[in-house]
C-alpha cells in the first residue's frame, strides 16, 4: 500500500477536508449551487437504481428555523443553515436497509458537492418522534418519511477550524486498515 502522503493521497486530499459543519455565516447559498447540490445527490447509485429519494431544496429561513426546533439537538445545524436538503425517503416494507444505504451515499455525495463548491454542510438527523412534524412542515405524502436533512451555508471561522487535536479526528490507519488479513498491517 502506498504511503498516506503519496500522490494519491494527495489527489483524494478534497475528501478528507469534507467534515461535518454546523454553524454558518449570514452569507446566502448560491440559487446555482445549491441546484448543483441536488443534482449530485440524484446522480447517486442505488440499489437497483431505484432512486427511492425525493429532495426537497429548502431555503426559507421560517422553515429551516422551525426543522431546527424540531429535532434537536440533532438539527443544530439548521439553526444557522441558509439552505437545507431534505431526502425523502420511499417506506417500503423489506427494503429499510437498503434504502438507508442509498440515502447515505446521497447525503455523503451533498457533503463532498458542498465542499467542493466551497461551502460548508452537515447531516442533521431527525429521530423519528420528529418525523411527523418535519413532514408536516415538509408537505410530505404518507408514504414517504424524512430521516436526513444536508444542512447548507458558508461556514463560520469558528465551523473551520479542528474540532479535535491534530491527529485525534480519526483512529490511526495501523488500526482502522488492515492488509491481507484482519489485524495485519
Ligand atoms: C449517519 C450519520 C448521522 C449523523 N447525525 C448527525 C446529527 O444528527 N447531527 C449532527 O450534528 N451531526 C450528525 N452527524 C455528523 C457526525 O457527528 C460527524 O460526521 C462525526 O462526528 C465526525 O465529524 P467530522 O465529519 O466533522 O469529522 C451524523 C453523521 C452520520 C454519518
Amino acid at each position: 500500500m502506498t504511503s498516506e502522503s503519496g500522490s494519491g493521497a494527495h489527489r483524494v486530499r478534497p475528501l478528507l477536508r469534507v467534515r461535518q459543519v454546523r454553524e454558518f455565516t449570514d452569507a446566502p447559498v448560491d440559487p446555482d449551487a445549491l441546484g448543483a447540490i441536488a443534482d449530485a445527490a440524484r446522480w447517486s447509485g442505488s440499489s437497483r437504481n431505484t432512486q427511492p429519494w425525493r429532495f426537497v431544496v429548502i431555503r426559507a429561513s421560517e422553515i429551516l428555523r422551525r426543522l431546527a426546533d424540531a429535532g434537536q439537538p440533532q438539527t443544530r445545524a439548521l439553526e444557522t443553515a441558509r439552505a437545507a436538503v431534505a431526502i425523502a425517503v420511499i417506506r417500503e416494507q423489506g427494503s429499510a436497509v437498503s434504502h438507508a444505504f442509498d440515502e447515505g451515499r446521497a447525503a455523503e455525495r451533498m457533503l463532498i458537492a458542498a465542499s467542493l463548491l466551497d461551502l460548508g454542510a452537515g447531516i442533521a438527523w431527525i429521530r423519528s418522534e420528529a418525523r411527523p412534524l418535519v413532514a408536516e412542515l415538509l408537505g410530505l405524502p404518507d408514504d414517504r418519511f424524512v430521516r436526513t436533512i444536508i444542512a447548507i451555508g458558508h461556514p463560520t471561522e469558528a465551523a473551520r477550524e479542528p474540532k479535535s487535536a491534530r491527529g485525534q479526528a480519526r483512529l490511526p490507519r495501523e488500526e482502522t486498515v488492515f492488509s491481507e488479513r484482519y489485524g495485519r498491517n
